[in-house]
């Protein structure tokens, strides 16, 4: 497996801009005009015993097919929320979210989700029995395809050797490696990931990006990636929608599809993360909030 393979070719210094329709986006068959997945005016809310507490205000935003888009903003902007949102656990209290044209009501085999958190996999699973279960569970796979397949995801982010482990037995990385396997293996249409390596250390968390690279290169799967780093935004993604804070509103979207790890230190990526850093702290007018909701 090749690591950051050949990306999209670099376009000129000026990175950090709002993206036009249709440029940022991944080139190549994959590419398709039509959004894959279509969020229209998404409030988001929690109602508590005590108050509403609205998490988004009327976010839009299109991902397109093998995009790898990246929510990125402040601790409690709404980004989990969203994501839970598209994954079909928060019904919005007005606006729409749309896959492939369908409104998303529900969870669904199509949307699966990685979370931060290092226990998501049932202890009592082996490495190879936590990726086969999904696929059998969904009806997707028969024993033995499902096998097969779990082998060859376990095999494509480096745990071959481990696959009769049980999750105790592996680190934080490799716990979310296994994560990552089991996800692509029911070849979603969109792969939901929630800061999924926060948790890592530096120098883990930074092989992980890479793998994760190299797997889209390889698999070319749509990614709706939500971070508070702003390095891992531009290294992650194609395109970075930046949202304000506590209630999320998108801010800007900007093109970030010419920097990859090999950018990090570079003048323009410097440049790219000052002026999103300036963008994320600049104030915004509040919305205005319906009465008795914070
Ligand atoms: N279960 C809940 N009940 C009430 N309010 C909630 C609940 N979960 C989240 N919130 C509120 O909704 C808002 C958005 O939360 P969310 O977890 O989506 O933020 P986030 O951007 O993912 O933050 P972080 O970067 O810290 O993970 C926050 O103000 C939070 O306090
Ligand atoms: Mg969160």
């Amino acid at each position: 497996m090749s690591l950051v393979a050949a990306r999209e070719a670099p376009i000129p210094a000026a990175a950090i801009r709002p993206v036009p329709e249709g440029q940022g986006r991944p080139a190549g068959p994959a590419a398709s005009s039509a959004p894959l997945l279509c969020v229209r005016g998404v409030s988001l809310e929690y109602c508590t015993r005590e108050r509403v507490v609205r998490a988004t205000h009327r976010v839009d935003f299109d991902v397109f097919e093998a995009d790898r888009f990246v929510l990125l903003g402040p601790s409690g902007c709404g980004k989990s929320t969203l994501l839970k949102a598209v994954a079909g656990f928060h019904p919005p209290v007005e606006g729409t979210i749309r896959l492939n044209g369908q409104t998303v009501r529900g969870p669904g085999p199509d949307r699966i989700v990685v979370f931060q958190e290092f226990d998501q996999l049932p202890p009592w699973k082996t490495v190879a029995q936590n990726v086969a279960f999904p696929l059998r569970a969904a009806g997707l796979f028969g024993r033995r395809e499902a096998q097969e397949r779990a082998r060859r995801y376990i095999d494509k982010v480096g745990l071959a050797r481990f696959a009769d482990s049980y999750p105790h037995q592996l680190s934080g990385g490799m716990k979310q490696r296994v994560a990552l396997a089991r996800a692509l293996a029911t070849q979603p249409k969109v792969l939901l990931m929630d800061e999924p390596f926060a948790a890592l250390d530096a120098l883990t968390r930074r092989r992980m990006q890479e793998e994760l690279l190299a797997l889209w290169e390889e698999v070319r799967f749509t990614l709706l990636f939500v971070t508070h780093s702003i390095e891992e935004a531009l290294v992650v993604g194609n395109r970075v929608a930046l949202l304000s804070p506590h209630p999320g509103r998108i801010r800007s979207e900007v093109n970030s599809h010419q920097f990859d790890l090999g950018s990090l230190g570079s003048r323009d990526f410097q440049a790219a993360v000052r002026r999103l850093h300036d963008r994320l702290f600049e104030s915004d007018p509040a919305p205005a909030a319906p009465t008795g909701r914070s």
